[in-house]
């Protein structure tokens, strides 16, 4: 099959465009688009066989839910059994955006989706093309991100193309993404709410929102019955470039010592190194015959998250066989980012 790619501006796609990718979805076709954090990969959420191509396409197993997207919060009791009062609240603050809500399901949610779970995850997506698809579609979209299984998250069309080229029917085309990280997973089924996945909303401006949000840092751990539960696909090694990621963790200055010694080290015996840095970071391995990409200064990490997955992918491209990266502090987005490099490191170095 050869991936149609429609070209739209990422503010103002063409009615024309976004029309035919619409048509495509309610034939049953999947196509992906651009949303404020990644690339989805869209199906109509109300298609079963659809719904069942995207665990084909990607590579994805059954037992990991999908998120639907809506195209207004309005349109959620059609999914959702029950909006308590800490979801409106959210909602209100923070829709259309990267903040996903896991809720009790309505019966027609298909099983596919949930992964046979009594609750359902939602969000509506900040992006004009995203609206636009779901706004011609008339149903809700279900769209993981449009990358491999366990692969890195894709950021722009190339990466798309790159993963399901010829897996999919089409992609539109609508530029880098703003956010650069997954939406934030918060699940509303429990007191207190809690967060699956830090993203594209910081942890700190839910709880100005709704008070406590209980954060258990160690999610990714296989013994983690409660995330097994909830949200299985949540235990999976994820986001992993091809390169092996090592991450060092713990005060700076130490960090960066071993890291640079690491670096030398591995690159002496012959390894491919590449390190990823903040701009505060750079120089000290600025005098090394190394690959240095740089993610931006630790001042922005929103700079930083918009550019991660970016960086993960060209790493690879360069032939980049380890990758060295330093922890991020955890407040604001440098939380979600240190979740990503997490579960993308096969080493933690304290
Ligand atoms: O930013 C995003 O959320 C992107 C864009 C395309 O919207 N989508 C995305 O989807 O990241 P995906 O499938 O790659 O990640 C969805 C995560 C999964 O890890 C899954 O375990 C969790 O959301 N999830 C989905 N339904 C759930 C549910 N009912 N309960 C708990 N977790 C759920
Ligand atoms: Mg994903």
């Amino acid at each position: 099959m050869e991936t149609k790619i429609w070209r739209v501006d990422p503010q103002a796609p063409d009615p024309a465009l976004i029309a035919e990718a619409a048509q495509a979805i309610l034939s049953g076709q999947l196509v992906a688009f651009p949303t404020e954090t990644v690339y989805g990969l869209g199906a109509n959420a109300f298609d079963r066989q659809a719904v069942k191509r995207i665990f084909t396409a990607k590579g994805r197993p059954a037992q990991d839910p999908l998120i639907v997207h809506l195209a207004s919060e309005e349109l959620l009791s059609q999914v959702a059994a029950e909006i308590p009062p800490l979801a409106e609240r959210l909602i209100e603050h923070f829709w259309p955006g990267p903040l996903t809500l896991v809720l009790p399901k309505q019966a027609r949610v298909l099983d596919e989706i949930t992964a046979g779970l009594p609750t359902v995850a939602v969000r509506v997506p900040a992006h004009a093309v995203a609206l636009g698809l779901l706004r011609a579609a008339g149903v809700p979209l279900v769209a993981p991100s449009a990358n491999r299984f366990g692969h890195v998250s894709p950021t722009t069309a190339q990466h798309v193309l790159e993963d399901l080229g010829g897996l999919i029917e089409g992609i539109l085309d609508g530029g880098a993404t703003n956010v650069g990280v997954e939406s934030t997973v918060l699940d509303l089924t429990c007191s207190p709410p809690r967060l699956l996945r830090p993203g594209g909303i910081s942890l700190e401006a839910l709880q100005a929102q709704i008070g406590e949000v209980l954060y258990k840092t160690q999610l990714a751990n296989a013994g983690d019955v409660f995330t097994a539960q909830r949200s299985p696909g949540l235990l999976a090694k994820h986001y992993a470039p091809r390169a092996e990621l090592w991450l060092f963790s713990g005060k700076k200055e130490q960090a960066l010592e071993k890291m640079r010694q690491t670096a030398e080290q591995c690159s002496q015996s012959g390894r491919q190194v590449g390190v990823l840095v903040s701009d505060e970071d750079r120089d000290w391995f600025s005098d090394l015959p190394l690959v240095v990409y740089c993610l931006g200064s630790e001042r922005w990490l929103d700079e930083m998250a918009k550019n991660l997955y970016t960086a993960l992918r060209l790493l690879d491209q360069q032939g980049i066989e380890l990758i060295l990266a330093r922890e991020v502090e955890a407040s604001g987005l440098g939380l979600a980012i240190r979740d990503r490099l997490r579960r993308a490191a096969s080493r933690v170095i304290e």
